[in-house]
Formats: structure tokens, C-alpha cells, sequence
């Protein structure tokens, strides 16, 4: 598998401390079926994160991992604020895209609602990154306008869903957006978002399973993350039908 969103650099952001912590979720990622892991700490006005500080660490913890023999490979990233993203230049907002190629993983405001979510993505569309909105399923405006989703992937954005919200881990109302965004094909990526390896950890394959999207899990969680990187079309959707179940228990 390989994590388009995974905040494993240490002492960058509200990721891992210090390089134990970073060594610990690699080899968490490892046992759980990842081998690559994009880095992609904030970059919001709470952590200025830079590209320069995103290479350089990405470069420490691969020798690192090399040293320690955990097979995993780390790729530089970013998961830039809409908020902050919008008073980037073009050739600042090329600097955080993942790995190297054309796509930002971008995140819209969490806890507050913001009319404006659709003309900033514009904006930052209209500076040469294809966008990759981060969990919109945990985002407010995406609550409040149910169809905004629909509206940014027909404008050319992609979206993350993180594995555990499927799950359940960060309530029903999010959990259920995330849902219903799989199931009406608006979402291209599964991934961890993990920020250390025991809480909010790796893990893709088994958290699809129990979500009962075993059948997208080769999809979001290898073959759209390996185009993305490549810069290559994303390959079609297979087919796939929502479980009767879980149908009868959105009517709840
Ligand atoms: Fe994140």
C-alpha cells in the first residue's frame, strides 16, 4: 500500500516527537502492509512548516530507516491549510506536492464553517496544483453543503477519505459522510493520517475490511496513490455495490 497522508517526520508538527516515535509508526506501517508513506506535515499559519525542513527531515529519517532495516520509504509531502495555501505563490505551493508529482494534498477548515471553501480552491487550482482535499468527510463545510463534495471532484479535485473514519474512530456524523462520499464515488483515496503509532495509527487494509470496502482497498490505497505520484491518468473505479447492510443501516 503506500499512505498519501501520514504525518511521520518527527518534531515537525503534531506528529511524532522525536525520531523513536517516527521509527515506531514506520514500523507499524510496515506490519500493516505499507511500504511507502508520503510525509506530509501541516503547513498552516499554527506550523510554518517549510520545504526545505520537509527534505531535510525526509532525508534524515530514510537513513534512519535504512540503518534500522525497516523497509519502508518516505516521500516529501505536505498538507497545506486552505487558509495558508491561498497566499502561496505558484512556486511555493509546487514545493509541498507529493512526491514529485502534480497533486497537493490540500485541507480545508476543520471545525469551522467556511462559505468560501469552493473560490479558494479555485485559486489555488488556478496556481498549477491538481488538488487533493484532505478527509472532507471531517470538515464543516462539507456537512453543511452536502453537495460541495460533488462540485469540486466535476472541478477537477480528488478526495482522501482517512481509513478509521470508516471505521468509526472520530464519531457517526463523520464516519456516515465518509460513507456516503465512498459509495457515490466522490472519494479516490484511502489513507492513514496517522500522527503516531498506537492512537491515531497506521493501517489501511484492515480498516477497510471492517468498513466493508474491501473491494476499493488494491484502488484507493495503491493504484491512485502510485498515478498520482507518477503524474499519470487515475485508473477507472472497479465496480462496486454498498453491502445491503450497511444500505439498511443509512435508512436508520
Ligand atoms: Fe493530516
Amino acid at each position: 500500500m503506500i499512505d498519501l497522508h501520514c504525518h511521520i517526520l518527527p518534531g515537525v508538527d503534531d506528529g511524532p516527537a522525536d525520531l523513536e516515535g517516527s521509527l515506531a509508526m514506520a514500523r507499524e506501517h510496515v506490519a500493516r502492509g505499507t511500504r511507502t508513506v508520503i510525509a506530509t506535515p501541516h503547513v498552516s499559519w499554527d506550523y510554518p512548516t517549510t520545504a526545505d525542513e520537509i527534505t531535510t527531515g525526509v532525508a534524515a529519517l530514510n537513513a534512519a530507516l535504512r540503518e534500522e532495516g525497516i523497509e519502508l520509504e518516505v516521500l516529501a509531502g505536505a498538507e497545506v491549510a486552505l487558509t495558508r495555501a491561498v497566499d502561496l505563490t505558484a512556486k511555493q505551493l509546487a514545493g509541498f506536492r507529493l512526491g514529485d508529482g502534480p497533486w497537493l494534498l490540500l485541507e480545508a477548515p476543520i471545525s469551522v464553517d467556511s462559505p468560501g471553501v469552493e473560490g479558494l480552491v479555485g485559486i489555488v487550482q488556478s496556481r498549477g496544483v491538481r488538488v487533493l482535499l484532505a478527509h472532507p468527510e471531517r470538515c464543516a463545510s462539507f456537512h453543511t453543503d452536502p453537495d460541495l463534495l460533488a462540485r469540486l471532484v466535476a472541478g477537477g479535485c480528488r478526495a482522501q477519505v482517512t481509513a478509521n473514519a470508516l471505521t468509526g474512530f472520530f464519531g457517526r456524523t463523520v464516519q456516515a459522510s465518509a460513507r456516503r462520499y465512498v459509495d457515490a464515488g466522490l472519494v479516490h483515496v484511502v489513507s492513514s493520517d496517522s500522527h503516531d503509532a498506537t492512537h491515531r495509527s497506521p493501517g489501511l487494509i484492515h480498516e477497510m475490511e471492517e468498513a466493508g470496502y474491501a473491494p476499493l482497498t488494491e484502488w484507493m490505497g495503491e493504484q491512485v496513490p502510485r498515478s498520482m505520484l507518477a503524474g499519470i491518468p487515475i485508473p477507472p473505479r472497479p465496480p462496486f455495490q454498498p453491502a445491503p447492510e450497511r444500505r439498511r443501516w443509512f435508512r436508520r
